[in-house]
């Protein structure tokens, strides 16, 4: 059993929970999301101060929701790529200054790792083999979990990812930021067949289409061209309407690429995290698909989908229940291929020890 302390600052959130194992202790999200609405967008100069400004309150209740002290903690972790680079740096310093202050192992984790293991907090017993959909702002991912630190990346975005488009829609159809929740309340109120929009394809240089990459950059041109044609005959803008159009196309493709790479891959289950993972229509499409074939998904709550420290905790436990620990000096990175895990862990005897034992 391993008992960890995690922080996760890649981005608008300053996040610290305790986890034990694949058991959340406590989980404390402060959100940046008012701090950045009068901009329409993440100011990263602004995140990194205000990650400042948070973190040594939420680590305290982090400590104080889980009832427990330092001592019953065995090892201190955040997320070191990828993600905003001065955002990443106030996590992870803080986590390398507990780690010494408080004599214990320290981990950097990959954020997307954690989106990955979001989904054994609700599902303790599920074990590799099993396909992730990964669909947050920074990422569009279809990825095979082979085990602990083991990924292959089968399919990608070849150019927005999903909560990216989500949020340029969101910004055309003056919906404020963050653009994804916004348009999935509004959807509920549309047609999502009023308009015929284009799902992006990928060619392929030896010809046909990539099965599993997704675009959504002509699918946000579309978009633009709708609203433009219709402002310039004078219509009032039928948003519900364009925003439930939109959201069926981005959940059909993704729906359609998960389905297929499980089937072709022969995997029964697909655990889908993100900050996309909480759209209903998403939930709705990829839910039907999956039971009329017979495959089984996932979906963590949303608090475990969008940005959190529970899944960088669960993740960075499983890690050192192997005896994998990083060394102080491992820095952060704006972009890393989670295929390239493992080159933030070396091995640390006395924890494969404890491992074996228990
Ligand atoms: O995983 P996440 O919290 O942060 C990143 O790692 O990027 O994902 C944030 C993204 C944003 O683009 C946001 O608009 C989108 O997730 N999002 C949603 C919903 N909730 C959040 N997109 C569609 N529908 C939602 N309900
Ligand atoms: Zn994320």
């Amino acid at each position: 059993m391993a008992c960890v302390l995690a922080i996760e600052t890649s981005c608008d959130e300053t996040a610290v929970a305790v986890v034990q194992d694949r058991t959340c202790c406590s989980n404390v999200v402060a959100s940046q999301i008012p701090v950045h609405q009068p901009y329409g967008g993440i100011v990263p100069e602004v995140a990194s101060r205000s990650h400042l400004e948070m973190i040594n309150t939420a680590i305290a209740q982090a400590l104080t929701e889980a009832n427990l002290g330092w001592e019953a903690i065995d090892g201190i972790a955040a997320t070191c790529a990828p993600g905003l680079v001065g955002s990443l740096l106030m996590g992870l310093t803080a986590a390398k200054t507990l780690a010494m202050v408080h004599c214990k192992p320290f981990l950097g984790v990959h954020h997307l790792e954690g989106h990955i293991y979001a989904t054994y907090l609700i599902e303790p017993e599920l074990e590799p083999p099993f396909l992730c959909l990964l669909v947050s702002g920074g990422h569009t991912s279809l990825i095979y979990v082979k085990d602990c630190g083991v990924y292959e990346m089968l399919g990608s975005t070849r150019d927005d990812a999903a909560g990216e488009a989500f949020d340029k829609v969101a910004r055309l159809l003056h919906l404020g930021y963050p653009g994804g929740p916004a348009i999935d309340r509004l959807a509920k109120e549309g047609n999502p067949h009023a308009f015929k929009l284009p799902e992006g394809r990928v060619s392929r240089p030896s010809g046909g289409y990539h099965p599993y990459d997704s675009s959504f950059s002509g699918l946000k041109t579309a978009v633009l061209r709708l609203v433009q044609q219709l402002e310039q005959k004078g219509d009032e803008l039928p948003v519900p309407d364009i925003a439930a159009s939109f959201q069926e196309t981005v959940a059909r493709s993704l729906t359609k690429r998960a389905v297929n790479c499980a089937i072709d891959y022969g995997l029964t289950t697909i655990a889908v995290g993100g900050g996309v993972a909480a759209n209903s229509g998403l939930r709705q499409h990829l839910q039907a698909a999956a039971s009329s074939h017979k495959l089984r998904v996932l979906f963590p709550p949303i608090k475990y989908c969008t940005d959190n420290a529970a899944m960088i905790g669960c993740a960075a436990a499983d890690h050192l229940n192997r005896g994998h620990t990083s060394p102080l000096t491992i820095g952060v990175q704006s972009r890393l291929p989670i295929t390239k895990v493992m080159e933030l862990y070396s091995k640390r005897q006395r924890a494969e020890g404890r491992r074996q034992k228990g």
